[in-house]
């Protein structure tokens, strides 16, 4: 284990650390204390004065969403909007994209649920073709591939860096590259990414980048961000605006804000903007590639002694893999998996294969087991994990 990880400090900052062992960080992390006492304290103000009095009184904290999501992406904090989760940052650059019939977006095998609905979507309503770029022998999106597949047809590369069910990275910065050299848009999800590695918009090369709150980045559920880089900002007329996207001059006229702000609605959940900036701000505390080195770390030790396990399969895919680890076990289902973990004071998550169904198909996937570390979790919590299988598989 790296010696310079305090663990110590991340334990004890974080409340629920001695009570249970939770193994379900790629579903909703475990909040930091400071991040949970700034939502309630943000609560408790809107309370005693009122919510607008609130905004005005935490103006600084509600902008520092902003500075603290821009030194976590390397832009600046006007290419950064405000969500309420990954789908929709993701959903409102997605569709301000104008396809027509014959228009091609790149996408990859392990691309999540929800955005491989709005292709079909769009493919059905403009007849735009969806494109799924084979992965190579790892099981990562295949580089040449999709340099093969490029031509004045594509209109998007929208790719998912890290997958819901599995612990694959895609080489997400190798994409970048090849959008860059054929002047593609490339929309990056990385909302399983942020929080957990290093993401620098230019050395990704990426145009548009999605992030939950509640996953990596520990912050309250109902948050998220959205990075669009200024050149692009502008092209992109949000498909929904209001009277904070836009500036209303006249009965018949509007003008669309110029920031990254034109893609967010007046109304938000405060609390969850001044909550996520503070999280934001103590990832960064950790020093993000700390956080990456651990957190691998962690995961590969348990995908080991899962190994070591007979009847049980570890499915991770890909040469660079994550704090996601899954696996799935000749004798048990995942429910009741799930179920017995729990008697035991251990979160798991069983992804079924909406979030990942084109993968989970390509690979006769049905249901896993997904046990995604963070870094405050142990080596002594994943000793007791195995224990706790070997246990359940022997009954
Ligand atoms: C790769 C990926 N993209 C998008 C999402 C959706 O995120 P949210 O629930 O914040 O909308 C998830 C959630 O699991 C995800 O794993």
């Amino acid at each position: 284990m790296k010696a310079d990880f305090d663990i110590k400090r991340a334990r004890a900052e974080t409340r629920a650390c001695e009570e249970i062992v939770h193994f379900n960080n790629a579903g909703a992390s475990l909040m930091p204390i400071s991040v949970s006492d700034a939502l309630h304290g943000y609560l408790h103000q809107e309370e005693r004065i009122g919510g607008y009095e609130t905004a005005v009184k935490e103006g600084d904290a509600l902008d520092n969403f902003y500075t603290a999501s821009a030194k976590l992406l390397n832009c600046e904090a006007d290419e950064i909007a405000y969500m309420e989760n990954a789908t929709r940052a993701w959903d409102m650059a997605f569709y301000s994209f104008k396809f027509k019939s014959g228009d091609r977006i790149l996408t990859t095998i392990a691309e999540y649920g929800s955005n491989v609905v709005a292709y079909n979507q769009q493919s059905k309503r403009y007849g735009v073709e969806v494109i799924f770029v084979p992965n190579d022998k790892s099981g990562q999106i295949d580089i040449d591939a999709l340099e093969n597949l490029i031509d004045e047809r594509v209109k998007l590369i929208s790719i998912t860096h890290i997958p819901t069910g599995g612990g694959l990275v895609n080489p997400a910065a190798e994409v970048g590259k090849i959008a860059k050299a054929a002047g593609i848009p490339y929309l990056l999800d990385s909302c399983q990414g942020v929080g957990q590695i290093p993401l620098d918009v230019e050395e990704l090369g990426c145009d548009i980048l999605c992030g939950t709150g509640r996953k990596y980045l520990r912050g309250p559920r109902g948050t998220g961000l959205l990075y669009v880089r200024q050149e692009m900002i502008e092209k992109l007329e949000p498909p929904l605006l209001d009277q904070h996207a836009a500036r209303l001059i006249s009965s018949t006229e509007y003008e669309i804000r110029r920031d990254a702000k034109r893609f967010e609605g007046w109304e938000q959940y405060f609390a969850g903007k001044a909550a996520l900036g503070t999280a934001i701000d103590y990832a960064l505390s950790w020093d993000i590639a700390k956080i990456r080195d651990r957190v691998y770390d962690l995961a590969e030790k348990l995908r080991e002694k899962l190994s070591d396990i007979d009847g049980v399969h570890v499915t991770d895919e890909g040469i660079e893999k994550c704090g996601i680890v899954t696996f799935r076990t000749d004798q048990k289902d995942v429910d009741e998996l799930k179920k017995l973990f729990a008697a035991e004071g251990i979160n798991v998550s069983t992804p079924k294969g909406s979030g990942s169904l084109v993968s989970f198909q390509q690979r006769g996937l049905k249901e896993l087991v997904r046990a995604s570390l963070h870094y405050y979790n142990t080596e002594e919590e994943i000793d007791y994990f195995i224990t706790t299988l070997q246990g359940i598989l022997q009954r």
